[in-house]
């Protein structure tokens, strides 16, 4: 899906699409890519109600990660946005977390830390449109470094169906 435009309750229905997919998966990787106020951590709190996290889901902004395990899957949430370097990562615990099973990962400015994003991660690139909307990528990056677009949307996993 490439630059799709939603609306804010089209990204709750994303978020559910989402949360089924990963939840038959037993886990994995997003990243999440876009400028401060696109939506980055709306998204991810959307995910987490939908996999049935009862915590209160907050922006990981200070604290770099935060757990949630009272859901269908354990869900790690990152923001890396003040990481420098793969010896602050591995300090934040970053790499014990992409270890588990069943969990998923979820990582705020996944651009920063491009290169220690693990090859089967499913980026979320959202821009911002106007303030009712948001422009949504979902991709892949394969192994020569080039975007494959993954569609999520397009599936008939609707709610009310
Ligand atoms: N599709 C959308 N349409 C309109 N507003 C949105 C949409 N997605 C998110 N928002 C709003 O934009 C803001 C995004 O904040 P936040 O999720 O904290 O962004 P980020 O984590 O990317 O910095 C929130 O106020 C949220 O309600
Ligand atoms: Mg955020």
């Amino acid at each position: 899906m490439k630059d799709r435009l939603f609306s804010i309750d089209e990204i709750d229905l994303l978020a559910y699409k989402i949360a089924n997919k990963y939840r038959e998966e037993n886990g994995g990787t997003i990243g999440l890519i876009g400028d401060l106020g696109t939506g980055k951590t709306t998204i991810t709190k959307k995910i987490c109600k939908y996999l049935n996290i009862t915590e209160t889901v907050k922006s990981p902004t200070f604290t770099y990660v935060i757990e949630y395990e009272s859901g269908d899957l354990k869900v790690c949430h990152f923001d890396v946005y003040r990481i420098n370097n793969e010896d602050e990562l591995y300090e934040i615990g970053f790499y014990d977390f992409l270890q588990e099973e069943n969990s998923l990962i979820i990582v705020e400015w996944a651009n920063n830390i491009i290169d220690e994003m693990p090859e089967d991660t499913i980026y979320i690139e959202i821009k911002y449109n106007d303030e009712n909307s948001r422009l949504i990528s979902t991709y892949k990056i394969n192994k020569n470094g080039e975007n494959e677009y993954v569609d999520i949307w397009d599936n008939n996993d609707n709610k009310n169906s």
